[in-house]
């Protein structure tokens, strides 16, 4: 399926059209599944005593759902999008970028069957199977070709800064993929990775942390440099300022991971030059948030009545609290408190479903009526009500997290005059326990949210089509 604009250019937006609905339907079962494992949390008897619904099988199973399923979908369709529009071409090899689709779907089926039944290489963020990493190396390829084919092909003389963000992310998950993945497979189920102790971990984290550098940063700012300009209708705030956002930001993330490993087997000086490099982090970051939040200047008046502009705005307004946040953790002594407890876990979910989740949402509502030629989403009061469910519910979730991860610290550091520990961990559970229930809850804000958004997408969709149809001749 095409579509022609202004500019006559023949769009290919079939493919764009299949991510951007799955991204919906991912989102859905993901952040679904991150609510039972929430719930599990307070009531341990949800996991039925059934092996493959243990806590453990399904947590991995929502963090590859929301990360690869969801939010991966979102940048396949805005990249797809936004390289045609931008370069003013149809997409490069159209066959590859179906292939894209296709098999990234049997990358998630494959998640989705393999990790409930307890086959995974146990690395955090990377825990399928060698003959799904092998099919995701071959499908994020296919990507990279169809990706820089349609920037080599464009008719602009210039290449627009979304596209640096989207390519740098391309380019730097194959390699990240390829390195963490390597391992020598056992069996057709099982494999063990060529990196042993520290090395292993160092690997890892580079992994992690770059990870959520270039897919849950660097590909979503792409989709900012984009969707926040066009939604507000004015020119990015500062080009030159963008620039140097990029540079900074690809240039210190590759250096941060050790982070995750703060007084570990890992040698002192890579500890503390991680460190030192997170905080640096701090700067461009909020250059860049900076930077799409002016971009509304002379039109802040349009938050107002555009729920979808409200969407992309607070999104940042995330963003730039998670990367102030981050650095924070990042200081040895800091990290000595959060480590361990539900800070991270607020951390997380701060720029998960504030900034990554919040800026797919509103950049798939700009982008459905534009996909479907509709005018506008089928309902403007939907959108709405879903930016106050998911906002109250990312708020209820990460102060849940920051009351209880700092309660956690404070508990386990505290010691009686005679050297022994003032609490047991169970009274830290205890204490912890009303804080599940208030992440519980912010849980099915959220669901709820995206519930309401499938069914503006699906009567959005649905308009399109009943304006196809033939019309009923007058009687
Ligand atoms: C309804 C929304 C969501 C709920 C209720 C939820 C719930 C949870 C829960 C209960 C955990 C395990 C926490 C623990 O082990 O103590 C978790 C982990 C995680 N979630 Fe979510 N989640 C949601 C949405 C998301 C989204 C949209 C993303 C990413 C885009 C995400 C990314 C992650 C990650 C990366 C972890 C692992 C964190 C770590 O290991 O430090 N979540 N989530
Ligand atoms: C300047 C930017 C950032 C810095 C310096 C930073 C730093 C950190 C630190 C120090 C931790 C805790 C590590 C530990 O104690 O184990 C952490 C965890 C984490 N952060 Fe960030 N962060 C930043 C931005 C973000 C953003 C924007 C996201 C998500 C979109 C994010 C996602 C995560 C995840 C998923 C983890 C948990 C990893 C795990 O243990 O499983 N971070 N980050």
């Amino acid at each position: 399926m095409s579509q022609t604009n202004t500019l006559n250019v023949d769009y290919n937006y079939r493919v764009v059209r299949l991510f951007a609905l799955t991204t919906v339907f991912w989102g859905i079962i993901g952040m679904a599944v991150g609510v039972l494992i929430a719930a599990q949390l307070y009531w341990p008897a949800l996991n039925f005593e059934t092996p493959w619904l243990t806590y453990s099988r399904l947590r991995p199973l929502h963090t590859n759902a929301v990360i690869f399923a969801f939010g991966t979908s979102a940048l396949f369709a805005t990249s797809y999008y936004i390289v045609q529009r931008t370069c003013q071409v149809r997409l490069f090899a159209e066959k590859l970028a179906m292939f894209t689709f296709w098999g990234w779907q049997a990358v998630i089926v494959a998640a989705v069957i393999t990790l409930p039944m307890g086959l995974t290489s146990s690395k955090e963020y990377a825990e399928l199977e060698w003959p799904i990493d092998i099919l995701i190396t071959l499908v994020w390829v296919s990507y990279a070709i169809v990706f820089f084919g349609t920037l080599v092909k464009r008719k602009t003389s210039h290449i627009y800064v979304a596209n640096w963000f989207l390519g740098s992310f391309i380019l730097t998950v194959a390699a990240l993929h390829i390195v963490n993945s390597m391992a020598v497979p056992v069996s057709a189920f099982k494999s063990y990775s060529i990196y042993a102790g520290a090395v292993d971990a160092m690997i890892q984290w580079w992994y992690g942390h770059n990870a959520v550098g270039f897919l849950l940063t660097a590909g979503f700012l792409g989709m900012m440099y984009y969707f926040v300009p066009k939604q507000a209708g004015r020119p990015v705030y500062s080009y030159r300022l963008s620039i140097v956002h990029f540079w900074a930001l690809i240039a210190l993330y590759i250096w941060a991971g050790p982070h995750h490993l703060h007084y570990t087997a890992l040698p002192d000086w890579t500890q503390s030059l991680g460190m030192v490099m997170s905080v640096v982090l701090f700067v461009p970051s909020w250059g860049g948030m900076i930077n799409g939040i002016m971009t509304l200047s002379g039109a802040w008046h349009k938050l107002k009545t555009d729920p979808i502009l409200r969407f992309l705005i607070v999104s940042l307004s995330f963003y730039g609290m998670s990367t102030f946040e981050g650095p924070m953790m990042a200081i040895k002594s800091v990290n000595a408190l959060s480590h361990y407890t539900d800070w991270t876990i607020g951390h997380v979910h701060s720029g998960a479903l504030g900034w990554v989740a919040m800026i797919s949402i509103g950049a798939i509502y700009h982008l459905i009526p534009v996909l479907y030629n509709q005018g506008r989403m089928y309902s403007i009061a939907l959108i709405n009500t879903h930016f106050w469910l998911h906002t109250i519910g990312v708020v209820l979730y990460i102060v849940a997290m920051w009351i209880s991860g700092i309660t956690q610290g404070m508990m386990w550091r505290a010691v009686n005059t005679d050297g022994t520990l003032t609490y047991s961990f169970v009274q830290s559970l205890e204490a912890s326990m009303p804080f599940y229930l208030m992440r519980f809850i912010g849980g099915v804000f959220v669901v709820a949210g995206m519930l309401l958004m499938a069914y503006n997408v699906y009567k959005t969709v649905r308009a399109k089509e009943e304006s196809l149809q033939p019309v009923p001749a007058a009687a």
